[in-house]
């Protein structure tokens, strides 16, 4: 494959189908930018003192690691400046971030998990950035919270970076899953996958076991068909993968197949699930759809979910559709 850039890819895309114009380039490139800066301090581990625990919570109720807020601060004040925004939102801040009056402001409005997998950070293994991009309503002057609560399907692009043995950024804009990796010599992003595509049919899949007993049944009954092998109802062995990044999880499905599962349980029954719609869930499956997979809830395709607050959790089953296609009728079958 002869090898370009990320700029070259954007600006081909424009020219050929009109769907990334300059000021969502710009975004990309500015978030694609703070993702090689987080990177850059990722690799420094102990080094750079990033390692470890920061004094304070999050709106979740998290404890927060200091790369949770050193990431967060580099993807805000990158994305602060350039005039392509109207507000920022992100798993770190309480409420959304309005670019301040200073700048200029845009028509895009950007959401992210800044760190991705924080339980992974001290132990140096993958963790990543995940982003979701939308665009502001019409005639909004002042952004609220309320802007945001759009359905996954009005997101204009969503990525994700992991910092892993090396770093990649994967893309969609719309138009299929496309991945870079970082030349770290060069500092520039280079594409190394196009069109990536998941394969509908696949033996690995990802799920916190040590939760099992929380379980619904349609899960219990789905995990138990896949762990009785080649002598159960499935006629074939399933291998298990959890990394506990959910970045790592969907880079590795993505590239051989597989299924993510984060279900709702019974430990805290309120609680639809553990991961966020707006910046986990909702590029994920934007981008686990563009690369021909599924994503639901159980129940709903979660990119269709009309999102009622900015942190609301939700359950999650993406992947490799035939399975993700099989563990939702058991839900629905109930
Ligand atoms: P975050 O670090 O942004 O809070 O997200 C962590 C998420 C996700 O990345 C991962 O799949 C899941 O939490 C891991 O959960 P367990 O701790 O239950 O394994
Ligand atoms: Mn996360
Ligand atoms: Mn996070």
């Amino acid at each position: 494959m002869k090898r370009i850039s990320l700029t070259q890819y954007l600006i081909e895309e424009q020219r050929l189908n009109n769907s990334i114009p300059a000021e969502l380039r710009l975004l990309i490139e500015v978030v694609a930018r703070a993702c090689k800066t987080i990177s850059h301090a990722v690799g420094k581990g102990a080094l750079g003192d990033v390692l470890g625990t920061a004094e304070s919570e999050n709106i979740q109720g998290e404890i927060q690691k200091k790369l949770d807020i050193i990431s967060n601060e580099i993807l805000l004040q990158a994305n602060e400046w350039g005039g392509h925004l109207a507000a920022m939102a992100s798993e770190e801040m309480e409420t959304i971030h309005p670019i301040p009056n200073r700048y200029p402001k845009g028509e895009y409005m950007l959401l992210f998990d800044p760190l991705d997998g924080s339980s992974n950070i001290d132990v140096n293994v993958s963790i990543g950035t995940i982003f979701s991009v939308l665009k502001a309503p019409d005639g909004m002057a002042t952004p609220t919270e309320e802007d945001f609560l759009q359905p996954g399907t009005k997101q204009v692009a969503a990525g994700y970076a992991v910092y892993g043995p090396q770093t990649v950024l994967v893309l969609t804009t719309g138009n299929g899953v496309h991945s870079f990796t970082l030349d770290r010599e060069m500092g520039s992003w280079v594409m190394t996958q196009r069109n990536m595509q998941i394969p509908a049919e696949t033996a690995e899949y990802a799920i916190n076991a040590s939760n099992a007993r929380y379980w619904y049944p349609p899960v219990t009954r789905y995990i138990g068909e896949l762990e009785a092998g080649k002598t159960g109802p499935r006629s074939k062995n399933f291998n298990m993968r959890w990394v506990a990044s959910m970045v790592a999880d969907v880079h590795r499905i993505l590239n051989r197949g597989g299924i993510f599962m984060y279900p709702a349980d019974q430990r805290e029954p309120d609680k639809p699930g553990k991961l966020r719609l707006m910046y986990e869930a909702n590029p994920m499956s934007l981008i686990i759809e563009q690369a021909g997979g599924a994503a639901t809830d159980g129940k709903q395709r979660i990119l269709d979910i009309q999102p009622t607050t900015l942190h609301q959790r939700v359950a999650v089953f993406l992947g490799s559709r035939n399975e993700v296609e099989m563990v939702t009728r058991y839900h629905t079958e109930e």
